[in-house]
């Protein structure tokens, strides 16, 4: 049975973490900024968050089609529900986060002005739909899409806290290999890689 995850989902993984974590890190210092000083940060964060929708779409596809290797059977049953529900909330957050980010700039007329062009080379496109709306309706539209992208931002925060808590259990506590389907460089205390 396998027991690790296999290399192109581990890479994927700790792509899309790190990427996550910058934009995290990029939005909280340019929250500090003002005016011009804000705009490159901004346009670098946008195109952070696509390149992160564009690997998640990626590695949700392959979930689906590849399934987890299994958790170990001496995990508790509350334990996999909370497992698995972190996971589901980890994808909406990785899909939705960037979704809601690219809805409300869209629906801005200062799209016109800051297009998003991934890392100033590959222009991305605007969802036309919202940024042709009539002026009330962009702003209604603007509002729930950045209140969303507000929403599922302090969602990954408890997400990050209670995944990194589990995987620190899990390789501290309970003395298991959790963490190491994920980390390719930690050996396999109880079974054998496949
Ligand atoms: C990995 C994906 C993403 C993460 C983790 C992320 C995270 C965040 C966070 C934490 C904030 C601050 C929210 C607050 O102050 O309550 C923020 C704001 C913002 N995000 Fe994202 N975001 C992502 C993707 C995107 C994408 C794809 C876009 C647009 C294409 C985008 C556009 C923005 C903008 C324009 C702001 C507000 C800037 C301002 O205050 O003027 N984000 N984001």
């Amino acid at each position: 049975m396998k027991t690790r995850y296999n290399a192109g989902a581990i890479a994927l993984h700790w792509i899309i973490a790190l990427l996550i974590l910058s934009n995290i890190g990029l939005a909280w210092w340019f929250n500090t900024l003002h005016g011009q000083a804000k705009i490159e940060p901004v346009q670098l964060h946008k195109s952070i968050g696509i390149t992160v929708l564009i690997l998640s779409t990626l590695r949700l596809g392959w979930r689906l089609a590849v399934p987890a290797p299994k958790l170990p059977e001496d995990f508790r049953g509350w334990e996999k529900w909370l497992a698995q529900t972190v996971h589901v909330l980890f994808y909406m957050v990785m899909v939705g986060l960037p979704l809601t980010g690219w809805a409300f700039s869209s629906a801005s007329p200062l799209i016109h002005v800051f297009p998003i062009v991934l890392f100033h080379l590959i222009p991305w496109p605007t969802l036309t739909p919202l940024a042709n709306l009539p002026h009330d309706q962009m702003k209604a539209a603007h509002d729930f899409f950045l209140a969303g992208h507000g929403l599922l931002a302090k969602l990954a925060y408890v997400l990050i806290v209670l995944h990194v808590a589990g995987a620190l259990k899990h390789q501290f506590i309970s003395n298991d290999d959790v963490v190491a389907r994920m980390v390719p460089f930690l050996r396999l205390r109880k079974t054998e890689a496949t």
